[in-house]
């Protein structure tokens, strides 16, 4: 029987280098899309999809991330006190609940391989949920909670997937699929290749920040392999293990924003705004009027 999907690792070890100067002192994860950061839109997709455990793998000057799932006296004082209760339950919601947390450092940002690496004790033997923040993904459903319902049926390992325009493989993980199967959702992997260029891509299916892992990913990620970039890629250690365990890519249903780049954390803020009864009125006017004028 395949086990349940219970841990996820949120990897926010990162540098985030093209968001800088914003990154410099503040972690790319806390970057806001609207008035949320892209770390707590992460963990509730995780929630909804039935995590019990979050872990988190952060670095130096990420403690903004720590503070922003504890409790605020100060502030909840402060709240209460001036009976503010719309602001409190927003705050209160954020919290997860007494012994769901545990935070691990990376000590060097050697890449996402390395990252979960680093979580590798936390997990023992059983399939985990890895989710990429800066992947932010509006759904109807969230993303990984599709995708935990069909990996009860497949079990294995399982990766989020999606279709990009050629001239853009080498800025993804990109999967040799095989043969269709009866779920027209599910692509079996045959092969995964770390960003390559467009003439030496096996197809135009990336993989996205969202993975569901079999735990035998360790004694791979274990030999410290360096790959695209010099760094211990997580896709180079899921790639070994085609052939071990049923391996599938995801077609999720949903779009998504890639928060790690200025233009898709710009597309996501207007998308998000656009979806709030709150601002769309004022979105849609504003951009046509602002535009014009440009
Ligand atoms: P990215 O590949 O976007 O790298 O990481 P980055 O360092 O954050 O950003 P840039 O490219 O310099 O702008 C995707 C996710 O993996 C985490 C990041 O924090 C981000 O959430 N990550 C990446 C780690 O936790 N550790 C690493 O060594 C690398």
């Amino acid at each position: 029987m395949t086990k349940r999907v219970r841990k996820a690792i949120f990897p926010v070890g990162g540098l985030g280098t093209r968001f800088l100067p914003a990154t410099k002192a503040m972690p790319k994860e806390m970057l806001p899309v609207v008035d949320k950061p892209l770390v707590q839109y992460a963990v509730e997709e995780a929630r909804a999809a039935g995590i019990e455990q979050f872990i988190f793998v952060t670095g130096r000057g990420k403690q903004a991330i720590e503070d922003h799932f504890d409790h605020s006296y100060e502030l909840h004082d402060v709240l209460t006190r001036r009976d503010k209760r719309d602001l409190l339950a927003v705050i209160d919601e954020i919290k997860l609940p007494a012994g769901a947390v545990t935070y691990t450092r990376q000590p060097e940002a050697l890449g996402l391989g390395h990252a979960v690496w680093c979580a590798r004790h936390l997990i023992g033997d059983e399939p985990f949920a890895v989710l990429l923040a800066d992947d932010l993904i509006l759904a109807d459903q969230p993303c990984l909670k599709q995708m935990v319902d069909a990996h009860a049926g497949v079990g294995g390992s399982m990766i989020a997937v999606m279709d990009v325009p050629p001239a853009h493989t080498s800025r993804y993980g990109i999967v040799a699929p095989g043969s269709a199967v009866a779920d027209p959702r599910l692509v079996p992997v045959q092969g995964l290749v770390e960003k390559p260029k467009p003439e030496a891509a096996p197809s135009t299916l990336a993989v996205i920040g969202r993975y569901i892992i079999d735990g035998s990913v360790f004694a791979e990620l274990d030999r410290k392999q360096t790959g695209a970039g010099g760094e211990i890629q997580l896709t180079d250690a899921l790639a070994r293990l085609i052939g071990q365990v049923p391996f599938h890519g995801f077609r999720f249903a949903g779009e998504r924003f890639d928060c790690g780049d200025k233009v898709g954390f710009l597309e996501a803020n207007l998308a998000f705004a656009l979806k709030r009864p709150d601002l769309a009125q004022h979105v849609k006017a504003f951009l046509p009027r602002y535009a014009a004028a440009c």
